[in-house]
Parts: C-alpha cells; sequence; structure tokens
C-alpha cells in the first residue's frame, strides 16, 4: 500500500460487476443459490444494495448463467449479461466487456455468493485505488484458515500477484493474507489486461485474479488493502448461509437497538434487510418480521408475532400471537390481541381486534371494535371478496362476515351472526336463530336420556 498523499483526483463513477452465473451445487438446491433468502431478500439483493450504496451512483451488471431468468430478473433494473459457460473468473467479467464499453472508471467485480460485505469497505478499497492511483486494487483478509483462498503475494507493500490455492508453492502457501474476491480494475485497462488471461493452471479456468500479475508486467500500480474475515464469509452450503443469517442478524438487531429500538431478548427476533422501526417501538421476545415491514414509533410488537408485508402506524400494539401479513396497513393507536391475522387489511386508526379473529381482504373504519371469534370470509373456493367497516361500527363476538360485505358507520351486529347482506349505518344486525327456552324442562329431558342410554 503506498502512503504518498498526492491529491486525490475527483472520484468518477464507478462500475460494478456482480458475478453469480456459477452452478452452486453444494447448496443441493433447485433454487439458484444466489436466490435463496437471507434476512427476508435474496441473497444477491444484498450485494446490488450495496454496490447501490456507492457515490456516484454506479453502473451494474450482473453476470449470470444461461437461462437463469431468476436470478436475471433479481438484477431489474440493472442489466445482466450471459455467460454462456463458467470458464472462470476472468471470462465471466470477459463476458460483462460489451456492457461496460466507454466506461473508464473503476470497474469493481463483486460475487453474488458474498453478501456480507459492508459499502464502507468497498468505498475504501476504492478511494485507495484513486489515492494510489492503481490499476488493481484488492480486498484482502488474514484468513483463519486460508486452505481455500487466493494468497496475495505482496512485495514492499506492492501487490505482486495473486496465486490460487492449488497453483500456490510452498511458500506461498504459507502466505495467510487472502483475496477476498473484490477487485477494483481501471475500467481504461480491464479489456486489455483480461485480453492476456490464459487458462494454463490447475482448474484450467481464466482466472480474474491474474489481471495482478498482468498489470504489474505492462508496469502499474497495484494495491491490497485489508478488511476483516467476517464481510467476506461467502455462502457455497446451507450451513454457511445459516451463518451469515446469524451474523447479518447481529448487525440489523445492533443497528435496531442503537437507533433506540426496545427489544427484551434481541437474540429471537428476526429482521429483514429493510425493516424500518422508529424510535421507542418495543418488542417482546420471539418476533418474526418478514421484508416491508415499518413500524411507528411508541409501537409495541408482543411476543410471538409474525409480521410482512405491513405498515404499523404510531402507539399501536400488537400481538402476543398475532400474525400480520402483507398488504395491510395498520393506522395510530390500534390493538390487535392474540390469535388474530390480518391479510390485505386496513385498519382504521384506534380500531381494536382484541382476540381470535381472522381479517383478509377487509377495511374496517376507526375506533371500530372487532368481537373474538370475527372471520371475515373472504375466500368462496374461488375468489376473494372484500369485507368494509364504517367507523364505530361493533362487531359482536363470534360473527361471520360473509363477503363481499358492506357494514356501516355506527352499526352493531349482534354477537353469533353470519351476516350475508349489507348493514346500513346505525343499524342493528341480528343474523343468528332465535333462542327458544322451555321453563323446567331441564329435568324431564336429562330423563329421557338416561332412559336412551340404557337401551
Ligand atoms: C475466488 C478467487 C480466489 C478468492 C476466492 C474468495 C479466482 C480465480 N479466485 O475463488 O482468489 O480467494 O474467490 O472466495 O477468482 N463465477 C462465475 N463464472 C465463472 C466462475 C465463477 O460467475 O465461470 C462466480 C461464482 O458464481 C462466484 C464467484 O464467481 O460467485 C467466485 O467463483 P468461485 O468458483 O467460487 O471462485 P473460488 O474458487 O472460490
Ligand atoms: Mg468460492
Amino acid at each position: 500500500m503506498r502512503t504518498s498523499r498526492a491529491a486525490a483526483p475527483a472520484a468518477a463513477a464507478a462500475a460494478v460487476v456482480i458475478l453469480a452465473a456459477g452452478a452452486g451445487t453444494r447448496m443441493k438446491s433447485a433454487t439458484p443459490k444466489v436466490l435463496h433468502p437471507l434476512a427476508g431478500w435474496p441473497m444477491v439483493r444484498h450485494v446490488i444494495e450495496n454496490a447501490s450504496a456507492l457515490r456516484p451512483a454506479p453502473l451494474i451488471v450482473g453476470v449470470v448463467a444461461p437461462g437463469a431468468d431468476k436470478v436475471a430478473a433479481a438484477f431489474s433494473p440493472h442489466s445482466v449479461v450471459v455467460q454462456e459457460r463458467p470458464l472462470g473468473t476472468g471470462h465471466a467479467v470477459r463476458a460483462a466487456l460489451p456492457a461496460l464499453a466507454g466506461h473508464d472508471g473503476p470497474v469493481l467485480v463483486v460475487f453474488g455468493d458474498a453478501p456480507l460485505i459492508t459499502p464502507p469497505t468497498v468505498r475504501r478499497l476504492v478511494s485507495a485505488c484513486t489515492r494510489a492511483r492503481a490499476a488493481v486494487g484488492v480486498l484482502g483478509f488474514v484468513a483463519r484458515d486460508p486452505t481455500p483462498y487466493g494468497r496475495l503475494i505482496l512485495r514492499d507493500n506492492v501487490l505482486e500477484k495473486i496465486v490460487e490455492s492449488r497453483d500456490a508453492s510452498p511458500a506461498e502457501k504459507a502466505v495467510t493474507l487472502c483475496n477476498s474476491g473484490v477487485m477494483c480494475i481501471s475500467g481504461a485497462l480491464l479489456p486489455g489486461l483480461l485480453a492476456g488471461l490464459t487458462n494454463r493452471n490447475a482448474k484450467r479456468e481464466f482466472y480474474l485474479t491474474d489481471v495482478v500479475a498482468l498489470a504489474r508486467a505492462a508496469g502499474h500500480h497495484a494495491i491490497a488493502v485489508e478488511g476483516s474475515e467476517a464481510e467476506f464469509q461467502g455462502i457455497n452450503s446451507r450451513a454457511e448461509l445459516a451463518a451469515a443469517e446469524r451474523a447479518l442478524q447481529q448487525r440489523l438487531r445492533s443497528a435496531a437497538l442503537a437507533a433506540g429500538v426496545g427489544m427484551q431478548d434481541p437474540e429471537t427476533v428476526w429482521l429483514a434487510a429493510d425493516t424500518r422501526l422508529a424510535g421507542d417501538v418495543t418488542i417482546g421476545p420471539c418476533v418474526r418480521f418478514g421484508p416491508g415491514v415499518s413500524v411507528g414509533a411508541g409501537s409495541e410488537i408482543k411476543a410471538f408475532c409474525d409480521i410482512e408485508g405491513a405498515k404499523i402506524g404510531r402507539d399501536t400494539i400488537i400481538g402476543p400471537f398475532a400474525r400480520i401479513r402483507p398488504g395491510s396497513v395498520v393506522a395510530d393507536r390500534v390493538h390487535i390481541g392474540n390469535y388474530v391475522e390480518l391479510k390485505a387489511t386496513r385498519m382504521g386508526r384506534a380500531a381494536k381486534a382484541n382476540h381470535l379473529a381472522y381479517l383478509g381482504d377487509s377495511d374496517i373504519g376507526e375506533a371500530s371494535n372487532i368481537g373474538a371469534g370475527t372471520i371475515a370470509v373472504n375466500y368462496d373456493g374461488y375468489g376473494k371478496h372484500r369485507t368494509t367497516i364504517g367507523r364505530d361500527a361493533f362487531i359482536g363476538s363470534n360473527s361471520s362476515l360473509i363477503a363481499p360485505i358492506r357494514i356501516g358507520r355506527g352499526a352493531n351486529v349482534t354477537a353469533g351472526s353470519v351476516i350475508t347482506e349489507d348493514v346500513p349505518a346505525g343499524a342493528v344486525a341480528f343474523g343468528r336463530a332465535r333462542q327458544v327456552t322451555k321453563t323446567g324442562r331441564a329435568g324431564q329431558l336429562r330423563a329421557r336420556l338416561k332412559a336412551r342410554a340404557k337401551k
């Protein structure tokens, strides 16, 4: 690494090439490796979002395998190129060259299966390359077990070459500074460097890592920038995916706690990468947030809730044991209690559903009360239908609201009703059989039942 303090040239926009054409066979899955979920997002989305954090905004290009349509879709709206055959990391970057035409700022190469690398680390590499006027810069780390990695061979702080483990001499194998895979290469020099790659190595692959020696041979400068191993963990197996999930959850929880979110047992709270929790939200034990959730200030999510794709307002109480499914919007000061499920349902301000209810495709007006056991019967076996309840309505316990149905403002649905017709504002609806009470007849009934049991 150079220490000269020459004035830094103005930052040019970078391009980021994300390699995702590998087979990922060790996952033993029909799902492509980079689409396996991590903190609620497909793995590769973390890499894309981290790349997007670079300033000025970079050009992002994904390299995918032929027929990997779902992987290509995950890159949208960024462009993708297809690497026809997996002939190595250098070959993969070559496939991206047409998409990089005209770009002469730095080109970052990152792997789609290394989602833990943080934007500051990547920025550190780019600015070190700019400062040192290096043709190539590589993020390295001291590995606990260097066996699977390429080794960074430095002389006088200049990176001379990268040697893959299988091709390394015993002396090179003893080097513990390893290649993370993240490289920053001058866009102007990249086509020429890639043209010089050969596959004369143990794997018969075109190694991207060989651009270091090629750049040095052509008289260019190359540097290594050190980072921490924890960020560079690649994911090849289910076990490594689980380890990455644990690491990412740790980061997300720490960030939430630091931002003023209360958690009784952080280790049991599962967040998505995009979970937005305002200050003074408190979260009980064993709560899972799927993607697309925001919770407003002062709200409490009690134990054992599962929330996904939902916007929760301020000073609202959810749970324990509530399930809020995608498309739900819960306003301020709402109470959702135990064993209540919401699906694509809007709960107006200060509305309550405190026990045992299913509210699907529903619109619940402000300050309305939904009694225990209420079901919005939204599915007839073919289509989904809406239930609309006005403000200040009261739905008695154990009512079935057969959608499509509208209950007007201030209406009262008596407990145990099956409601099949709209209820106008201010009306009372009884949707149940009239009770018959026979005075003094209980003894007679018991005698008859006893006699029948003896036969
Ligand atoms: C690579 C580096 C090694 C580094 C290690 C870090 C090379 C030659 N070696 O080795 O120095 O220590 O990563 O984990 O670069 N890919 C393609 N097309 C291909 C081949 C690979 O898109 O033809 C993608 C893979 O999907 C993967 C990434 O490139 O995301 C890395 O490929 P991989 O085969 O895992 O490289 P390693 O042998 O681990
Ligand atoms: Mg690898």
